[in-house]
């Protein structure tokens, strides 16, 4: 087999269709990388299921009743066995330690649901919604020891339009953090020395 682009992780908790996206474009030939590992630190979720369809070896590391320390040093140790050339945190609800963070300089991604540095944290769409702007849009970032403060990698706008409700206006921004998420992945693909 071709060597893939890139060796990704993907961290999620929850729905993963940032991964499906993610999955969907390796499959569709639009990504040239492979997705080695699927963290997820919720049981039982659809991102896991996801993952198993595609046959992508998925680990369970619970971040419920343990201490936080123990948990990251778990997702760590696997990280680092995994040794992926990026980690992608695709709806991964949990802040990484700057310990983590500074074992994989750049190397690590989010995917966030408005415009940088506007509404970073929980909720942003309904964040934007509620403070009644006329635009919000999403943001892939590299992760940095901040919540939602890493340098900007790429942006996407979308309007708020005057007959929106939140979850119309949820459901288009996804499309959109999708999109910008495999745009900003091929550009990784591209910018790889090892390629
Ligand atoms: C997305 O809106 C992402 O930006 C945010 O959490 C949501 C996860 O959605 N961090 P999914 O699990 O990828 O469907």
């Amino acid at each position: 087999m071709k060597k893939p682009a890139l060796r990704l992780v993907v961290l999620v908790s929850g729905r993963g269709s940032n991964l499906q996206a993610i999955i969907s474009a390796i499959q569709n030939q639009k990504l040239k990388s492979q997705i080695v590992q699927v963290i997820s630190n919720v049981a039982g979720v659809q991102a896991l299921e996801r993952a198993q369809n595609a046959n992508i070896p998925t680990l369970v590391i619970e971040s419920k009743n343990r201490s936080k320390t123990d948990f990251f040093n778990e997702v760590l140790q696997s990280c680092l066995k995994a040794n992926p050339d990026f980690i992608v945190l695709a709806g991964f609800m949990k802040i990484l330690p700057p310990e983590f963070i500074k074992k994989f300089p750049k190397k690590i991604i989010n995917i966030h649901p408005s415009l940088l540095p506007d509404f970073p944290g929980l909720s942003a769409q309904e964040q934007a919604f509620r403070a009644g702007v006329k635009a919000t849009g999403c943001t892939v970032h590299y992760v940095d020891e901040g919540c939602d403060t890493g340098p900007i990698i790429l942006q996407k706008s979308e309007a708020i339009l005057a007959d929106d409700t939140l979850e119309s206006l949820s459901s288009r921004l996804l499309l959109k953090e999708h999109e910008a998420l495999v745009e900003v992945l091929a550009k990784l693909e591209k910018n790889n020395p090892k390629k």
